[in-house]
């Protein structure tokens, strides 16, 4: 019984908290389709010491994939919500992964200057606040890889379209 109660105060604070950052941000934690993770690997080059940053990385359905398809790299993973900030942490150590920074913060605090890459899956009203963060921050040359929605007020390099509903085309920006 008190197991069971103990359950469903987890369960219950657990959907409260992903529920008022979900209201907070305007962002649910909808993971990228593990296609579109498979696509944006492929985009995103394997250097050393690159720094990719996926901002509002959710569960880390980019983040994951990119650390270990890119093991040169470094992969800043940054998320608001402590429940998939808290499962990433947790990922990271049942698999051994050594080459992520799971940060959690707003992204509107974090610094980008590092970045030669940004992943990202937000929809483009969020897109179109940061877009003052990423002009001000991100080096001539960082690659902008944007699921589904595109960056107002940007031309993109590519756009790569895909057989995916859920998924159904990539932005691809280089910042001038
Ligand atoms: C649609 S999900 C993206 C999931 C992940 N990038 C993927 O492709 O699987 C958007 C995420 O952005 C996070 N988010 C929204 N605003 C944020 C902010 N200001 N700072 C950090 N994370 C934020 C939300 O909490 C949510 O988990």
């Amino acid at each position: 019984m008190v197991l069971a109660c103990t359950v469903l105060v987890i369960v219950v604070v657990s959907l409260l908290e992903l529920f008022y950052y979900t209201l907070k941000t305007g962002a649910p934690p909808m993971p990228s389709s593990f296609g579109a993770a498979r696509h944006i690997s492929r985009l995103i080059s394997n250097s050393e010491k690159h720094t990719v940053i996926e901002i509002g990385a959710a569960w880390g359905h980019l983040a994951f994939p990119l650390a270990f398809s890119h093991p040169a790299s470094i992969i800043r993973a940054i998320e608001i919500s402590p429940l998939p900030w808290l499962f990433m942490k947790l990922l990271e150590k049942l698999l051994g992964v050594s080459n992520m920074r799971i940060e959690r913060c707003d992204m509107f605090d974090a610094s980008l200057e590092d970045a030669d890459a940004i992943v990202c899956y937000l929809h483009s009203e969020l897109l179109e606040e940061l877009r003052p963060k990423f002009e001000s921050e991100l080096k001539p040359g960082t690659l902008v890889v944007s699921n589904t929605y595109e960056i107002p007020g940007w031309s993109p390099t590519k756009v790569e379209r895909r057989e995916d509903s859920y998924c159904p085309q990539i932005y691809v920006y280089q910042v001038k």
